[in-house]
């Protein structure tokens, strides 16, 4: 480089570090987000586009989706975006087009539903969100790349999964999962603070069924690392009281707690633990951790099957794996059955408006 001016030099030196980082990298993937305009989508969007969701080396091309009385929005948002500077993001794609929205993408954050509006009638809001993800699904059936992973987070997440699968027999239903990895956080974080422990101590909480109040979060298998060793959650909070009462309605409440906060739900929260989801789903849980995902059942654990449940999952080579063989006491058991009644009830609800 002798003969190269100071300038050439920095440059060749910049190319060539810049072309071995770019080496290192994956080929870039396509995330469609609906509802991208809403509040989870404008915390996730940075969130997808740094990697946390999919890791460093992931490149990505975000197709994002809402409908036309949001375009002007989705624009601003796609403007913020570019003007983001964020390396990782190869491409944007704003439209009001769901076929457009879902062409070949390998991932799908199904943010759009349809907000219970005051004094909504259950069938009515189901039946908004029935033929929401009527359309979606059709479109992601026939548009997506194959083997295509979605992650459903609207409300009724369980059961728009659930409308998804049903009007998308092509996509596995392994391939369509829901969001309760939120509650699983909550859980962890009431937790951490109890014990006065970092949260990344704190692992293996259970959230069982429905995202919805009925939820059964669940500790009696949680663990803490400590100084001396991995002690369970129970043994060190020494409370039982405190587990079946406060831990439980605390967590099962969180939700409808931060909406009279902020008078707006949970967003940043809501789109963390979505990145959290798709992050172990594809990357993997670590050795001897479970996390919770709403996942198609297969019956385990005597809870129905059919219905869209959450479990505690480990994920390897981009598949979930139900969680075996856990001890289940009789307060759980009830817990269980109950939030797994609601889930019966949501999805009869959802097949007599589809059927209407
Ligand atoms: C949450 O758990 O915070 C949300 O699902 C609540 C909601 O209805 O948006």
């Amino acid at each position: 480089m002798a003969s190269l001016t100071l300038f050439q030099r920095l440059t060749k030196c910049w190319q060539i570090s810049s072309r071995d980082s770019e080496a290192a990298l994956k080929p870039a993937v396509k995330i469609l987000v609906t509802g991208a305009a809403g509040q989870i989508g404008y915390a996730i969007l940075p969130m997808i586009a740094r990697g946390q969701m999919l890791g460093l080396d992931q490149p990505v091309i975000i197709h994002m989706l809402d409908i036309p009385s949001s375009s002007e929005a989705l624009g601003g948002v796609k403007m913020e975006l570019i003007d983001s500077a964020l390396p990782l993001l190869r491409g944007v794609v704003a439209t009001t087009d769901v076929v457009e929205a879902c062409k070949d993408v390998n991932f799908a954050v199904m943010l759009a539903g349809f907000p219970r509006l005051e004094g909504m009638e259950r069938k009515e809001l189901m039946s908004k969100n029935v033929a929401i993800y009527k359309a979606q699904a059709s479109a992601l059936e026939q548009h997506a790349a194959p083997n295509c992973k979605i992650l459903v987070v609207a409300n009724p997440a369980n059961t728009n999964a659930l409308i998804l699968k049903q009007f998308a027999l092509s996509i596995p239903a392994r391939n369509i999962t829901c969001l309760t990895r939120l509650d699983h956080n909550r859980a962890l974080g009431q937790l951490s603070e109890r014990l006065h422990v970092h949260i990344g101590d704190v692992k293996n909480v259970i959230i069982w069924g429905n995202h919805s109040s009925t939820q059964y979060p669940d500790a009696n298998h949680a663990i803490v690392k400590t100084k001396d060793g991995e002690k369970s959650a129970k043994e060190l909070v020494a409370n039982d009281a405190w587990f079946k009462g406060e831990f439980i309605s605390t967590v099962q409440q969180r939700g409808a707690a931060i909406l009279k906060a902020r008078k707006l739900s949970s967003s940043l929260s809501a789109a963390s633990a979505a990145c959290d989801h798709m992050h172990d789903w594809i990357l993997g849980t670590p050795k001897g951790t479970w996390v919770s995902m709403g996942v198609y059942s297969d019956g385990s654990y005597g809870v129905p099957d059919g219905v869209y449940y959450s479990f505690p999952v480990t994920c390897d080579k981009k598949e979930w794996c139900i969680v075996q063989g856990l001890t289940v006491d009789e307060f759980s058991r009830r817990k269980m059955e109950a939030t797994g009644q609601e889930l019966v009830e949501e999805k009869n609800l959802a097949y007599s408006v589809v059927s209407a």
